[in-house]
């Protein structure tokens, strides 16, 4: 292949596709199986031209894209890939440093540890607090849950009834005991009265079904009077802690021992980059660190493998440092302030209209609602809205109703998608 030629070329098609994939429709239109029919069944033995791979790109699975990038993708919490992450992703692909040791890639250790610092700052968290960046919340809550059991010597996880999956999954592959809380009448984690024997309590600021708050600074005075660790999973609404006016929500966050905060969903940069931050780097750093004889070296420096599961890790810093520099803090709050607005203008129109109700509090860019009528009617309403291609959005449960969310996230969505989607949300309810 001519990798200048060729590169163009694939940098004209994101363009491209950029440019136009507000007309294309939000949820792929495919079948399952569709696009597998469509490939061969095994690798092809002669060498084809990198422009065969465009070609297909376009003709087979463009049709089977759920476009993420869409301004009117509202679904599950909505993200943004940013130009120059976009580029900075190109540059880390080519370069590949792998950094397992600080001297496989002293770029990229050091340029993490520093871009992790600028967003520590911008968040308002505590100085001192040591942050990596790990591929997913996911991850970064496995992380904590380890560092949470190697320093306590318990086993058992407490997290809120509404916590994401991820806790559950974390606590599940760990062998470890989960208990969940339950929640008040504004879906915030009841603070529980015996942890006598509890590793960790992860509270959640910003639920992924409702955006509700736990109250980080109670859970955190119980946790540590009873000698647990307590995690902070603000995955999602963290990042609004660039704009102050969004501080409220991180009321007590400077009493954790970890929190994790992803800047592929609300900051701008694709998937994967999820940084996890700890109060107590010594303590986490003994439940992961660990060096056979062919990664020793003698450099007076350390290695960001021995603060989490991974060994190889990925120059994922690159894109997050170009996304912070492109935009600047004040650029990013302005998109975030405006993500805000919108769902708080939409909520107020759902509030106002006859046949909707708000279902939730609204908070950060989150409107949780539901048309009057049956689950049943609901969830037809959402089936038709999503196959018109003009937006889509996801469900979750509130006490055994079904409820749906509209999330707010992408850089592109305008005050006319969101009323586009509020049209379409009442043309097919009044079909
Ligand atoms: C609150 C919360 N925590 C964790 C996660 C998991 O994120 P990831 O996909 O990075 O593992 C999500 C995903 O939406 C989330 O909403």
């Amino acid at each position: 292949m001519d990798f200048r030629e060729d590169g163009a070329a694939a940098l004209e098609w994101a363009a491209r596709y950029l440019e136009r994939v507000d007309e294309l429709p939000v949820l792929a239109q495919v079948k399952p199986g569709e696009l597998t029919a469509q490939l061969p069944e095994s690798a092809p033995e002669e060498p084809e031209e990198f422009a065969a791979v465009l070609r297909d790109l376009d003709e087979l699975l463009l049709p089977a894209l759920t476009n993420w990038q869409s301004p009117r993708f509202f679904s599950y919490f909505a993200v943004t890939s940013s130009e120059p992450a976009i580029l900075a992703e190109l540059l880390a692909a080519t370069l590949n440093q792998v950094a397992i040791v600080w001297r496989a890639s002293p770029a990229s250790t050091e340029l993490e540890l520093r871009v992790a610092d600028w967003v520590r700052q911008l968040l308002g968290l505590p100085d001192g607090w040591h942050g990596h960046i790990e591929d997913t919340a996911s991850t970064s809550t496995l992380a904590a849950l380890i560092a949470a059991r190697d320093v306590t010597g318990r086993n058992v996880v407490v997290c809120s009834e509404h916590a994401h999956s991820s806790v559950e999954k974390d606590a599940r592959m760990l062998g470890m005991e989960l208990r969940k809380e339950a929640v008040d009448d504004e879906l915030r984690m009841r603070v529980p009265g015996d942890l006598g024997d509890v590793a960790c309590v992860v509270a959640t600021v910003g639920t992924t079904s409702f955006a509700s708050v736990d109250p980080v600074r109670e859970l955190a005075e119980a946790a540590h009077a009873a000698g647990a660790w307590l995690h902070v999973d603000a995955a999602y609404a963290g990042s609004s802690w660039i704009c102050e006016e969004e501080r409220w929500s991180a009321d007590g966050v400077e009493l954790a021992d970890s929190l994790v905060v992803n800047p592929h969903k609300w900051l701008l940069v694709p998937t994967d980059c999820s940084l996890v931050w700890t109060a107590r780097p010594e303590e986490w750093r003994e439940a992961f660190a660990l060096t056979p004889e062919y990664l020793r070296t003698d450099d007076e420096a350390f290695s960001l493998a021995d603060y989490g599961p991974p060994l190889g890790r990925r120059f994922r810093s690159l894109k997050l440092w170009a996304t912070l520099r492109v935009y600047g803090a004040e650029g990013l709050r302005a998109i975030l302030r405006e993500h805000i607005r919108l769902a708080q203008l939409f909520a107020a129109w759902v509030e106002e209209s006859e046949g909707w109700e708000l279902v939730a509090p609204q908070r950060f860019s989150l409107v949780v609602f539901r048309r009057d009528g049956t689950d049943a009617e609901n969830e037809e309403l959402l089936r038709r809205v999503d196959a018109s291609g003009e937006m889509f959005i996801t469900q979750t449960k509130l006490d055994g109703r079904y409820v749906l969310r509209l999330a707010i996230g992408n850089a592109r969505t305008t005050e006319a998608d969101v009323r586009r989607a509020w049209e379409v949300l009442n043309r097919e309810a009044e079909r």
